[in-house]
């Protein structure tokens, strides 16, 4: 399988604080990666510097995204590589109506204005992005706009968290929409676009169904292995003593 993304020994500094140090972590194209680890381990400003938030400075290592050194392309550039972020705090946005972002952000047009509604947004677009959104409607605005930008390869970070047990089956379907690119079931149908994807509950998983984890503490990555067995491991034992450690694939 071609390697859609390569992290290679990367460090990482955010408010004077190394936060990442040494991370080391692929994904293949059209394989879908979970990425646990306690609160706190870095896995947010992970998702950010592959996404190339100016926030956070790279010390050392390498960002590869289909084979092309992107660690110094700017956020734009690398959004118009094909990378999209599901983000788990997005900023709001003052002064600019959610319609028109999305309109920006997709080169169909107004005629992706017509997904807002498979999204529950429709009543949202003329409204400034985020601002009083509730959590859940912050989730699916987002989700929306990852929609309308179409990205083959996609940053989801904790996407299920905060949402109703009603609005989960609307997330979850959606994410599965976008990662098979529109096919409607899971069957055996290929998936094409390659995610990493933050969860602590696994509540997404049932809907994408995941190829690889792995763990992360401290700001490094600990161990990889299946993700269920990872899950089950975490929920019966923790992060503390982190047994999968001892027993999954070191890296
Ligand atoms: N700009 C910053 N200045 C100082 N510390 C920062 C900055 N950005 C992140 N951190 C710190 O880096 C650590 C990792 O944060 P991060 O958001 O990546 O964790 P996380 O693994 O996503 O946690 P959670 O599961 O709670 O979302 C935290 O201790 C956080 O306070
Ligand atoms: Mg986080």
């Amino acid at each position: 399988m071609t390697e859609m993304l390569k992290i290679v020994d990367l460090h990482a500094v955010a408010g004077e604080r190394e936060i990442l140090k040494g991370v080391n972590l692929s994904v293949s194209e059209g394989e879908t990666c979970v990425l646990f680890g306690p609160n706190g381990s870095g896995k947010s400003t992970l998702m950010a510097t592959i996404m190339g938030y100016s926030t956070i400075e790279v010390t050392s290592g390498q960002i590869l995204f289909k084979g092309e050194d992107i660690t110094e392309l700017s956020v734009d550039q690398r959004a118009k590589l094909g990378i999209g972020m599901m983000m788990q705090r997005p900023p709001n946005i003052f002064g600019v109506k959610l319609g028109d972002l999305i309109k920006a952000s997709s080169s169909c047009g107004e005629e992706v204005l017509k997904d807002a509604s498979k999204f529950k947004m429709q009543n949202f677009l003329d409204r400034e992005v985020n601002v009083g959104f509730s959590g859940g409607e912050i989730k699916r605005s987002e989700l929306l706009q990852l929609t309308a930008q179409r990205p083959d390869f996609i940053l989801l970070d904790e996407p299920e968290s905060g949402v109703d047990l009603e609005n989960i089956d609307l997330i979850g379907s959606k994410v599965r929409d976008l990662l098979y690119k529109g096919r409607s079931c899971m069957g055996n149908v290929q998936r094409h676009v390659s995610s990493l994807v933050i969860t602590h509950t696994g509540q997404i998983l049932d809907y994408i169904g995941a190829d690889r984890a792995y763990v992360m503490k401290e700001g490094r990555i600990c161990c990889s292995g299946r993700p269920m067995d990872l899950l089950k491991e975490i929920k019966e034992n923790g992060y503390g003593e982190c047994a999968t450690c001892q027993t999954m694939i070191k890296l």
